[in-house]
């Protein structure tokens, strides 16, 4: 959701603010805004609302000179994504930047009003600068000002503030919403994640939760929740390349691209080439025998990925498994049992009901795990074990390359799950181990019906919505091939189990409507192959994405046909994904829609 970026710097900043705003765009917003300490002393402010080139609009013909300086990108809550809404908000003495929601604005607004501020926004970050400012004004320093409102803040939030009379000073402070500080050589940065600062430098450190960091360009002194001096350790982050484009058109292009190469990074982890065997790394005290029952929570891609995982762990491991979305998951009253785990599926680690939704399950006591992309995100930490996803960072709001590195996670935990509880025997772990490791290179062959998914993105383009159709493990992959073509390419679509269609939405068939069938040869096939003829018999144009021997079997058919390579079970629908991320892709592409940063959507929900 929001971005911040915060430079104490040598020269003018504004330029390197506005770069490393775009370098957010990716997160989701609607606004965005940069203030600098002048030369003159005053703290000024430039904002605009819509994308980043309305603020370099601005920018250009009012240029800042400050060598201090903050940037955001909004993703409006709290009022309408205006100019005045924008931050940095500031006053004659502070100027911030926020992420997050501050739950007790009203009362403090209305004192603060009261005491004579005058507020020129709707949102709830103002206060926090008209908190600061009235500390200031009652002869308090910056730093003491600062931690004084923030103490008095409920709610969540990552802040970065400079100071009109205090050139050599940034304050940051994170509660909820995860901040980073970024050490330069006589320059220091704050950013809100390691993609904010990494143009700048590559040694970061990840504040915890409650700390607050006074920065000037010498150093950062921390104190922790408690307000106790702290020394954090310092982390290396990734090339600033993890953000660019490369040769490709969008960022989504490339995070598909780059699947054969995350993926087998991700086998990596769990899977013993040499011994063909499936191990958890780093389970700390965790039995996997000994658990009974497993409540799988996510949100949106990441929940797909759960649903799919669902159907491995009941028939391999032949555990009862849950799936819940995280934003349900707590307000269901779950019956939680002694021998439960809860485990958790996100890319970004931040994402606020799933989050949530693990200090619930922690908090009733149950063992959690969670697979995770983000390293140190705030679920990272919290999380008793962690099952990462190595894809990289995902800067495109559509998940693609998050999506199978969690299936492949999700994959290996199933295996070694069916080990500890001995459903499986050493031939089959054998077996399995060795579909995980084929898997990356039958990824790289998927990624060969690139051009048939573009014709077939062109024609989709053109209808009133699609449907997409699966049995079994297909069925959540129907789910999520319906998710990604309806957010970037804005065009209503729909996953069934294929079974469900004569339920009620074969009625929306018509020979203008494309069904989009995943059905590699399973056993379930010759069933989905009957839905398909009643698709067919109404005239649907029926799209069908399979193997050769699914394609051979169906030879009779007069339908569109999408080839991937035959594979294992296991690993079928991490392949599967392939074409249906292609053809949501093409179909944007035909209709013109901003593919990395779907219209009011975010990369990181991190508000309910
Ligand atoms: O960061 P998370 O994996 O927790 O995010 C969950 C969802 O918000 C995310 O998967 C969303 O549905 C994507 N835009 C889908 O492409």
């Amino acid at each position: 959701m929001c971005g911040i970026i915060g430079i104490l710097g040598k020269a003018p900043v504004a330029q390197r603010v506005l770069e490393s705003l775009k370098r957010l765009e990716y997160r989701g917003y609607d606004s965005a805004g940069i203030a600098s300490l002048e030369p003159n002393g005053a703290l000024e402010r430039r904002r605009a609302s819509g994308k980043i080139i309305n603020l370099e609009a601005v920018l250009a013909s009012a240029p800042l000179q400050g060598h201090t300086g903050i940037g955001h990108t909004r993703w409006a809550t709290h009022g309408a994504p205006t100019e005045s809404n924008a931050h940095p908000h500031a006053t004659e003495k502070v100027a911030l930047v926020h992420n997050g929601i501050i739950e007790n604005f009203r009362p403090l607004r209305a004192r603060l009003m009261a005491e004579g501020h005058r507020f020129t926004s709707q949102t709830d970050t103002e206060v926090i600068a008209h908190l600061i400012t009235s500390h200031i004004l009652a002869g308090m320093d910056p730093i003491a000002a600062s931690e004084a409102a923030i103490g008095e803040l409920e709610g969540a939030f990552a802040l970065a503030c400079i100071f009109a009379d205090a050139p050599d000073l940034m304050f940051g402070a994170r509660r909820g919403s995860p901040l980073v500080i970024g050490i330069g050589d006589g320059e220091m940065f704050l950013g809100s994640d390691a993609i904010a600062v990494a143009p700048f430098t590559q040694t970061i450190i990840y504040l915890e939760e409650g700390d607050s960091a006074a920065l000037t360009r010498a150093g950062a002194r921390i104190k922790d929740d408690k307000g106790q001096p702290v020394t954090r350790p310092r982390a290396q982050v990734m090339g600033a390349a993890a953000a660019e484009k490369g040769n490709h058109r969008h960022f989504m292009q490339k995070e598909v691209y780059e699947q054969p190469e995350t993926l087998a990074r991700t086998v990596g982890r769990y899977v013993d080439g040499f011994s063909e065997t499936v191990s958890i790394p780093d389970l700390g005290a965790l039995d996997l025998a000994a658990i009974d029952q497993i409540f799988l929570v996510a949100c949106g891609t990441a929940s797909y990925a759960g649903r799919v995982a669902e159907y491995w762990l009941e028939s391999l491991a032949k555990i009862p498994v849950e799936c819940d979305i995280a934003s349900e998951f707590r307000y269901r009253s779950p019956v939680l049992g002694p021998k439960s785990a809860a485990m958790f599926i996100s890319q970004s680690g931040e994402t606020a009901d799933t989050l949530a939704a693990l200090r619930y399950a922690k908090q009733a006591g149950l063992p959690t795990l969670s697979v995770l992309n983000v390293p140190q995100s705030t679920m990272w930490r919290e999380t008793d074990c962690v099952l990462p996803t190595l894809a990289g960072p995902e800067i495109g709001v559509a998940s693609t390359k998050a999506f199978t590195a969690q299936l492949t996670a999700l994959a290996a935990f199933t295996i070694a799950l069916a080990k500890a509880r001995g459903t499986i025997d050493a031939d089959a772990e054998h077996r399995l181990a060795r579909a995980l490791i084929e898997m990356p290179r039958l990824v790289a062959q998927a990624l060969q019906c690139e051009p048939m998914a573009q014709q077939l993105g062109a024609e989709i383009a053109k209808s009133v919505g699609c449907l997409f159709l699966g049995r079994g493990v297909y069925f959540p992959l129907a789910l999520e091939g319906a998710l990604k073509l309806k957010e970037i390419s804005y065009l209503h679509a729909e996953g069934y189990a294929a079974g469900e269609l004569k339920h009620g939405p074969i009625a929306l068939v018509d020979e203008n409507m494309p069904v989009i069938v995943l059905a590699p040869k399973d056993p379930l096939f010759e069933k989905t192959m009957s839905n398909v003829e009643e698709v067919h018999a109404r005239g649907g144009k029926i799209i069908l994405i399979s193997d050769p021997p699914g394609h051979g079997a169906s030879e009779h058919l007069n339908v569109r046909r999408l080839i991937i390579p035959s594979c294992d079970g296991i690993v079928s629908p991490i392949v599967a994904a392939i074409p249906i991320q292609l053809i949501a892709y093409h179909t944007a592409l035909s209709r013109g829609t901003d593919v990395d940063q779907p219209r009011n959507l975010a990369k990181s929900v991190t508000v309910e």
